[in-house]
């Protein structure tokens, strides 16, 4: 039997149905650019699974209850509690999101010249690195590199590259480790437990800190129940323990697997390191039992953390993605396989075979489906990773074209991805007529967010 949401829905929000000649005319208007368009104009939106899950009567509850104490309020307790269940930091920091907490650790750990390595640094992530001064090195593990296979774990990190660096001449330069759970830079990977303990270990022998970036915690502890010999009997919060512990602390954006609109943590075992963060979040953030956050959205992470762990959600969470997946190969579409839980990473390269990197195949899906069917999506391909010249002529493409179909939380129903899949075959049917892009204007910093683009329509 096909498992289910473990809730029903009582509040609903209408969205927006819209014509084609509309949709035209606003994504001309955006630019070309979906970080551009109103959401007015969006009628489902797969652009992030951050801070757009579904809130819960309980959440909702708690918020409107919400102690706005500026210091020890009941809401910090409260979010303190769920920490502790889950991970066993002695220093536990509400901060207001994932990259003021990434701002705050790295600011503190890392020294200019020195080196971060990842299985994959998310691009917030990369800034911060980059803004100390530090260098953000990637070492994704080699089963990535094939998009169509179907290891368990295609978001570990390389364990051989990781100890060459360490060992080599740069390993003095070495300042953290920090591995993402899942991998959303690669594919939305899970990391198993044989990967990070074996980091673990590499760090101890190195002296190098570990830490964690854990905005999708539970969906990788679920994965890893399901996909690793000997984790299956434990439940997901067993598993997330387990995983928390193997490292010095850890910075979570709590708007994905926190289920909230707003909220981050930072987690620290040792108490100098914390005593510094806690100096630069109070100066930057706000007080150490707030840290930015509105007390009403520190009680609904702190309640999104006991309801992300339930496995009857986690087991209809990862059944969505499973299924979209079939539809969306049904319909012809290659993705990253295998299906992981927060998003789904279409293959645009191979579908658009006839548009070449300086065309942005991820691009002009991630507008096809957009003109198609009000979808709105997000490129990770050249455009997002490629290099350019001055003239924003494209030097390096990306090694992949892919467009990522985030999955919101408890907010879309299998009726709305159904209907996203048929909107895909139908562009399947005659990938030819789909419009590639060339780029207008970009700027040098967060090209992603600000590109200007002109369409190119099919058969120029
Ligand atoms: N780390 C990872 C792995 C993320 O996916 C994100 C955000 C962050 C850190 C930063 O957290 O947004 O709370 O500041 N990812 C979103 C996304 C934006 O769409 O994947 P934040």
């Amino acid at each position: 039997m096909r498992p289910f949401p473990p809730y029903r829905i009582q509040v609903v929000k209408e969205i927006p149905i819209t014509t084609r000649q509309q949709r035209e005319e606003a994504l001309a208007r955006a630019a070309y650019n979906p970080f551009n368009l109103p959401s007015s104009m969006v009628t489902i939106d797969l652009l992030t699974d951050s801070g757009t899950g579904a809130v819960s009567a309980a959440q909702e509850a708690g918020a409107a209850q919400a102690d706005r104490a500026y210091a020890g309020s009941d809401a910090f307790y409260r979010f303190r509690r769920a920490v502790d269940e889950l991970t066993s930091y002695p220093f536990a920091y509400p901060v207001h999101q994932g990259r003021a907490a990434e701002r705050v650790l790295f600011s503190t750990v890392l020294k200019p010249g020195q080196i971060s390595l990842s299985n994959t640094h998310f691009d917030t992530t990369r800034a911060n690195v980059e803004l100390v001064g530090a260098e953000a090195r990637d070492l994704p593990c080699p089963e990535f590199g094939n998009l169509d296979s179907r290891e368990p774990f295609k978001g570990n990190i390389d364990l051989d590259a990781l100890e060459q660096t360490l060992r080599g001449p740069d390993g003095s330069r070495v300042g953290q480790v920090l591995i993402t759970i899942t991998n959303n830079g690669g594919g939305g990977q899970p990391v198993s437990m044989a990967n990070l303990r074996a980091v673990r270990a590499l760090c101890d022998r190195y002296g190098v800190p570990f830490f964690l970036d854990a905005a999708r915690f539970a969906e990788n502890s679920w994965l890893v129940a399901r996909r690793e010999p000997g984790y299956g009997h434990l439940s997901p919060r067993e598993i997330a323990r387990q995983t928390f512990a193997l490292a010095d602390g850890c910075v979570a954006s709590l708007k994905k697997d926190g289920i909230a609109p707003m909220g981050a943590l930072l987690g620290i075992r040792n108490p100098e390191l914390a005593k510094r963060c806690e100096a630069n979040l109070i100066a930057t953030e706000g007080f150490r039992t707030y840290g930015g956050m509105a007390a009403h959205d520190l009680e609904r992470v702190a309640q999104g953390l006991y309801e992300v762990l339930d496995p009857n959600y986690l087991r209809s969470r990862e059944a969505d993605a499973a299924r979209f997946a079939e539809l969306i190969n049904q319909a012809g579409v290659d993705i990253v396989q295998p299906a992981g839980m927060h998003a789904l990473y279409l293959n645009a390269g191979r579908l658009l075979s006839h548009i070449p990197a300086y065309g942005y195949p991820g691009h002009a899906l991630a507008s096809e489906l957009y003109l198609a069917g009000g979808i709105r999506a997000a490129e990770l391909g050249s455009l997002y990773l490629g290099s350019f010249d001055e003239n924003h002529n494209l030097v390096n493409p990306a090694p992949f074209e892919l467009v990522r179909l985030a999955i919101p939380r408890r907010t879309y129903t299998m009726a709305h991805l159904e209907y996203v899949a048929d909107v895909l075959a139908d562009i399947a049917k005659n990938p030819h007529r789909v419009a590639s892009y060339r780029i207008v204007d970009a700027p040098p910093l967060l090209r992603h967010f600000n590109l200007k683009l002109a369409q190119i329509p099919a058969g120029n």
